[in-house]
């Protein structure tokens, strides 16, 4: 076998193009056919473990066939059809949601740590934008048939701007992308993000902060 520099060197090359790859995509790359998400399982993997036996029914949904409930506060309602409502789609990198808009509806600004995003807009007009690492806002309202992207991690929003009901499919480069909202994240963790962490980082008095915690906490 060889050894010594050259061999040093080539491994170091190895590396650095496997970095690359790793960076440039989102989930990793499957090694084999099929591996249905045994749900179920104990085992802690990076991702699911496959299941022994698996048929068409794994790979099917028909959550996104109908219009989601929007009456809620913000007006909005994202039905997911990730790896945990369609267990054939372990391993293969992709998974769809549909979100419904109510009359002037927002789905508040959030994160996808694993996925970047891809939004069609089925009926409806809605209002866009992600923020980039330099607090750069980069926004526009789109149309039935329309689409953008939202690039993997970047905290975004839609707001439907119309007296009607809107609907997107939104597709992401991962089996399950995670969803951080930031409002919640910081003002409905559990337990508590400390008041003076709150009232320093957003400049207001801890009374402010107990408000917004007040309305944002768990419905139970
Ligand atoms: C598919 O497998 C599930 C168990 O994982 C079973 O409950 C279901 O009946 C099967 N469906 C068909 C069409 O065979
Ligand atoms: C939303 O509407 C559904 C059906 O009309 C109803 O069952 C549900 O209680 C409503 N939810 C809220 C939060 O009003």
């Amino acid at each position: 076998m060889e050894t010594g520099p050259r061999m040093g060197a080539t491994v170091v090359t190895f590396l650095s193009f496997a970095i690359f790859l790793g960076v440039a995509s989102a989930d990793p790359d499957m090694l084999q056919d099929v591996c249905v998400a045994d749900l179920a399982s104990g085992v802690k993997v990076n991702g699911f473990p496959c299941k022994a036996t698996f048929n068409e029914t794994d790979f099917f949904s028909a959550a996104l066939a109908k219009p989601g409930l929007t009456n809620n506060t913000l007006g909005s309602l994202v039905t997911a059809a990730n790896v945990v409502k369609v267990p054939g789609l372990n391993t293969l990198g992709v998974s769809l949601s549909r979100i419904d808009y109510a009359p002037l509806g927002l789905n508040p600004p959030h994160t996808h740590p694993r996925a970047t995003e891809i939004v069609f807009v089925l009926y409806g007009e809605l209002h866009v934008g992600f923020i980039t690492t330099g607090n750069v806002l980069v926004a526009k309202t789109i149309k039935a048939g329309e689409i953008f992207v939202f690039p993997r991690g970047l905290v975004h929003f839609q707001k439907n701007v119309l007296h009607a009901p809107a609907a997107v499919i939104a597709a992401f480069n991962s089996q399950l992308p995670g969803t951080q909202v930031i409002a919640t994240a910081l003002f409905a963790a559990t337990p508590t993000v400390p008041d003076d962490v709150l009232a320093k980082a957003f400049q207001i008095d801890a009374q402010e902060v107990e408000v917004i915690k007040a309305k944002l906490a768990p419905k139970s």
